[in-house]
C-alpha cells in the first residue's frame, strides 16, 4: 500500500468534522473470529444461514442452533479486541464526533472502549424470549461449547413466560432494531467522511447506508484486503486489515496534532 494514499486518508480524517465508521465481519478477522463469506472458513460457507440465522431454522431444530450460537459465544468471550479496535476507540477518544454503526453481533468494539455505536444486526449476548421477547440474562455457556459448533444444546426457558429464549440477533427476514436503523440513518445524514471497514455489501438494508451516504457526496474510504461490493462507490480503498489500516491513519491523526 503506498504511503500517500494513507497519508490522503489521514488527512481526510483530521478535516473531517463529523466521522461515521461502518464496519462488517472483517473488523474482528483479526481477533480470531470467522466472517461470513470471503473465505473457505467463513460460516456461511460452512453452514446453511437458512437453517442457523432464521426464526424457521430455530423453529425446526432449537438445540442444533442454539449449539452453534453456544460456540458462538464462547468464541466471542475467548477473543480480544484487535489493533483496528483499539485505534478506532483511540481516534473516539481523540474525537467526541466519532460514531460507529456495526453489523457485527460481537462485543469487541466495546471491549476496546467504543462508547458510540449501535449494532445493525443485534448482539450475541443479548438473548430474549422468543415467545415474550423479555431478556434473558445469566446464560452459562457449557464448557463443551467453545470446541463444538455441532453440539446440541437446548436453549434456556424464559423465567417469565417459560419459552424459549433466543439469542439477541437479527435473523435472516427479520426487521432490525428500529432505534438502531434511525439512529444510523441520522449519522448518515450528519457525516462529512464514512470509513467502510470489513463488510462485503451484500446485504440489505444495512449495505444501502453507504449508498446513502454517496448520494449526500460524502467521500468514503474502504478498508478491505478483499472485494466488497462497495468498491464501486469509495473514493478511496486501503488493501489493507484493519488491523494494519486503522492503526496507520491513528498515527496520521496525532503526529499532525
Ligand atoms: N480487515 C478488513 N476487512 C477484512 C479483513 C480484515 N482483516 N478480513 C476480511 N475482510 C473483509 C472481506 O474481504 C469481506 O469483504 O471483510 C468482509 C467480510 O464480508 P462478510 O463475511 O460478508 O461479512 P459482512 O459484510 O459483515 O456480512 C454482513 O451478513 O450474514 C449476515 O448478519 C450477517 O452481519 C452479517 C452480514
Amino acid at each position: 500500500m503506498s504511503h500517500d494514499v494513507l497519508d490522503a486518508c489521514g488527512d481526510l480524517l483530521r478535516n473531517s468534522r463529523h466521522l461515521l465508521v461502518f464496519t462488517g465481519a472483517g473488523m474482528s478477522a483479526e481477533s480470531g473470529l470467522p466472517t461470513f463469506r470471503d473465505s473457505d472458513n467463513s460460516l456461511w460457507a460452512r453452514w446453511p444461514p437458512e437453517t442457523l440465522a432464521s426464526a424457521e431454522g430455530f423453529r425446526d431444530d432449537k438445540a442444533l442452533v442454539w449449539g452453534w450460537y453456544a460456540w458462538r459465544m464462547a468464541n466471542i468471550a475467548k477473543a480480544t479486541p484487535n489493533a483496528g479496535h483499539n485505534a478506532l476507540a483511540e481516534l473516539e477518544d481523540l474525537r467526541a464526533d466519532l460514531a460507529v454503526i456495526t453489523q457485527n453481533v460481537d462485543d469487541l468494539h466495546e471491549r476496546a472502549g467504543t462508547r458510540r455505536i449501535v449494532h445493525l444486526h443485534g448482539s450475541i449476548f443479548q438473548s430474549r424470549c422468543f415467545a415474550c421477547a423479555r431478556p434473558f440474562v445469566g446464560y452459562e455457556i457449557p464448557d463443551g461449547a467453545i470446541e463444538d459448533p455441532s453440539l446440541r444444546i437446548m436453549p434456556p426457558k424464559c423465567r417469565h413466560c417459560g419459552g424459549y429464549v433466543r439469542p439477541g440477533v437479527v435473523w435472516f427476514g427479520e426487521a432490525l432494531p428500529v432505534t438502531a436503523w434511525s439512529q444510523s440513518e441520522q449519522w448518515v445524514r450528519e457525516c462529512d467522511l464514512l470509513l467502510v471497514i470489513g463488510t462485503s455489501g451484500v446485504v440489505q438494508p444495512a449495505a444501502s447506508l453507504v449508498s446513502m451516504a454517496r448520494r449526500r457526496g460524502v467521500t468514503i474510504i474502504l478498508i478491505d484486503p478483499g472485494q466488497s461490493e462497495h468498491v464501486a462507490s469509495v473514493d478511496h480503498h486501503l488493501r489493507m486489515g484493519a488491523g494494519t489500516a486503522l492503526p496507520a491513519l491513528l498515527e496520521r491523526v496525532k503526529s499532525a496534532r
